[in-house]
């Protein structure tokens, strides 16, 4: 019992305290919270007043704690200040969530911090057309931190004569724009090009992929992207093979051209080595690295060496982002064994080509001997030592040597 008891006394003590002093123990929650949509397809502006009679409380802070989410994420998003104004950024396609409260603290609270009940709201754009009539695969990939390319495809349920436009906005735009460039496929819309957008980059740039057929409206598509993750640089350019002293293979390219920021990049290297009996060995990775260059010991003194190189946007830049194609060379390394083979083939080869000549004059002279039977003589037959008289013979038709 006695060890329950112990900590009882400094609570009592503190709530005497704070009782005997004139400080306020709470503090009311903001008014008239509300949230409006601006048509920016997804940033919402959030308003309220503050409490009655907070100007009471001098000597003290009032601040705010503003917490948001869209329905259906697990955490909250939490902002702390002391505007009465807010825009965030939500998931149209499901109902906003906001909740505030009062923060006071100073000399008022004797420094304590006291915070009010929460005050909730929601907000949700009125549902519009079939759950299965929203445009279906949709993705987009910044290319070369150039243009954004997205694509789409028709959704589930597409009425005859369906037509949709892709609209976007990102802090700095007036009002929400709608694509310029659209790509088509049989006269439908099925993706857009967006250029010019490096003022939308490392910020949220909100999507809205729309439609309509006819009479009927289409369910919208709401997407907030964020153009670092979905960039996809060019391949490297220049890539050098080359061999050290040491017998090494030094590897060596350049950041593709184009607008990817260089210190944005990373780089995958394989190799395939090439086994005089091997007709092709399998990629191996050699190294993910930011660094343009690369040796590689050639530890099977292998005879081709062929390198690859990709790159991407690395963690120093983005959360993720697409590789970009592969930039390819090879190298031939020739060994001793190989110089030695280099000078046989040309001798053995014109040795061929001689004996085959002799050959066919061989051949020629045979023909032209074009009796019944023909005579041989030694010297076509082999002779077993020179000057030494050898009777030719007679040979049938139709047995040659
Ligand atoms: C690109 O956008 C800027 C504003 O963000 C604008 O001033 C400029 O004219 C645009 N350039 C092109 C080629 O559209
Ligand atoms: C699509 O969205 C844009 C931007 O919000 C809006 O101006 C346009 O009227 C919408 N179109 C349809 C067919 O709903
Ligand atoms: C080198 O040879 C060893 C053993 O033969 C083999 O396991 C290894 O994969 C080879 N390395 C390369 C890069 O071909």
């Amino acid at each position: 019992m006695a060890p329950c008891r112990l900590p009882v006394l400094p609570v009592a003590l503190l709530w005497v305290l704070a009782s005997s002093s004139s400080s306020p123990s709470t503090v009311a929650p903001p008014r008239d919270l509300q949230i409006t949509d601006p048509g920016l397809l997804g940033s919402l502006d959030v308003e309220w007043r503050p409490p009655p009679h907070i100007q009471t409380f001098n000597e003290c802070t009032v601040k705010y704690k503003f917490e948001y989410r869209s329905t259906g994420d697990r955490d909250w998003k939490v902002i702390f200040t002391r505007k009465l104004k807010l825009r965030v950024g939500f998931d149209l396609s499901r109902s906003a969530e906001v909740r505030l409260q009062t923060l006071l603290q100073g000399r008022c609270t004797d420094d304590v911090e006291v915070h009010s009940d929460w005050v909730y709201a929601t907000f949700q754009t009125s549902p519009q057309g079939n759950l299965e009539s929203e445009v279906q695969n949709f993705h987009c990939i910044y290319h070369d931190w150039e243009y954004l390319k997205c694509t789409w495809q028709p959704g589930l349920l597409t009425p005859h004569g369906v037509h949709y436009g892709l609209y976007y906005w990102y802090q700095g735009l007036e009002q929400a724009l709608q694509c310029g460039h659209y790509i088509q496929e049989q006269g439908i819309n099925v993706g857009c090009v967006l250029q010019n957008l490096s003022q939308a980059e490392y910020q949220d740039l909100n999507i809205c992929v729309n439609g309509s057929a006819a009479a009927t409206l289409l369910r919208p598509l709401y997407t907030t992207l964020h153009l670092h993750n979905l960039a996809q640089p060019s391949a490297p350019e220049q890539l050098v093979l080359s061999l050290s002293a040491a017998q090494e293979l030094l590897v060596a390219w350049s950041p593709p051209g184009g607008r990817a920021p260089p210190h944005c990049l990373e780089y995958e290297v394989q190799v395939a080595e090439e086994d005089a009996g091997e007709a092709a060995a399998a990629w191996a990775i050699v190294s993910t690295q930011m660094e343009t260059a690369l040796t590689i010991s050639r530890a099977n003194q292998s005879h081709v060496s062929c390198v690859r190189v990709r790159g991407r946007t690395n963690i120093f830049c983005a959360d993720q982002g697409f590789w970009s194609e592969w930039t390819q060379a090879c190298f031939s390394v020739s060994r001793k064994e190989d110089k030695q083979l280099f000078i046989l083939i040309p001798v053995i080869l014109s040795l061929s080509i001689s004996l085959i000549i002799f050959m066919l004059i061989g051949q020629c002279k045979k023909r032209r001997e074009k009796s019944r039977g023909h005579w041989v003589s030694a010297s076509v037959l082999g002779c077993r030592g020179h000057g030494k008289q050898v009777q030719p013979r007679w040979v049938p038709p139709g047995f040659g040597i």
